[in-house]
């Protein structure tokens, strides 16, 4: 499809792919980007991420992974609104709703200390409200082929730019007990959220010293 994101290209298999076999030795999990398209070909292939953050990069896969399904039905021809819609609905229901507010409760406050993270969050919290009508329109079963692709892209900068920007740039400036702290809180949010399956589907690895 003209205009199709390359970082959707090929990518479900390596969505699916649990990025917790690729622990490292020094409390950083390695998240293998080619599921997400984090980086072109040629870049680095792999970024550290924190542990601490690893659950929220857990649910991005589960996002990207949506929206790599829906865009390589509508590529074909065959999409089915009816069916796409209800599975976007149940994933925001059942996840990315939750994802939203812990981001939003959290990691937006701790990138606002740094003064030059502020027009990136600004751009996140617009991003997140204009995702959010996408998700309703969803639910209302109001959205054509046209308007699933573009909540596909979406949905995928969106996470593409969390991931690069707003993720790295906590991570570069957050010590490890700041880190510590926000994946405290965020491991808290969820057990008590009442998210589906929070408890298993969330979990902090944890790295031996
Ligand atoms: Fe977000
Ligand atoms: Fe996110």
């Amino acid at each position: 499809m003209p205009g199709r994101p390359w970082f959707l290209r090929n990518q479900v298999e390596a969505a699916t792919r649990d990025v917790r076999e690729n622990e490292s030795p020094k409390n950083k999990l390695i998240i293998v980007l080619g599921w997400a398209g984090l980086v072109k070909r040629g870049d680095n292939d792999a970024m550290l991420r924190d542990k601490n953050l690893v659950p929220l990069s857990h649910q991005h896969q589960h996002a990207l992974a949506l929206c790599v399904r829906i865009d390589r039905t509508l590529n074909h021809g065959s999409g089915e609104l009816e069916t796409w819609q209800a599975e976007v609905e149940r994933q925001f229901h059942d996840e990315i709703r939750y994802h939203f507010e812990v981001e939003e409760k959290y990691l937006f406050p701790q990138a606002l200390l740094f003064p030059e993270l502020a027009g990136l969050v600004d751009e996140l919290v617009r991003e997140h409200n204009s995702l959010r009508r996408a998700f309703e329109r969803a639910r209302t079963r109001t959205m054509d082929s046209a308007d699933l692709q573009r909540f596909v892209v979406a949905l995928s900068e969106h996470i593409r730019k969390e991931e690069r920007q707003l993720f790295e740039g906590l991570q570069q400036r957050l010590s490890e007990e700041e880190l510590r702290m926000l994946g405290t809180q965020i491991e808290d949010y969820f057990r008590n959220s009442g998210m589906p399956g929070a408890t298993c589907a969330a979990p902090i690895p944890r790295t031996p010293e």
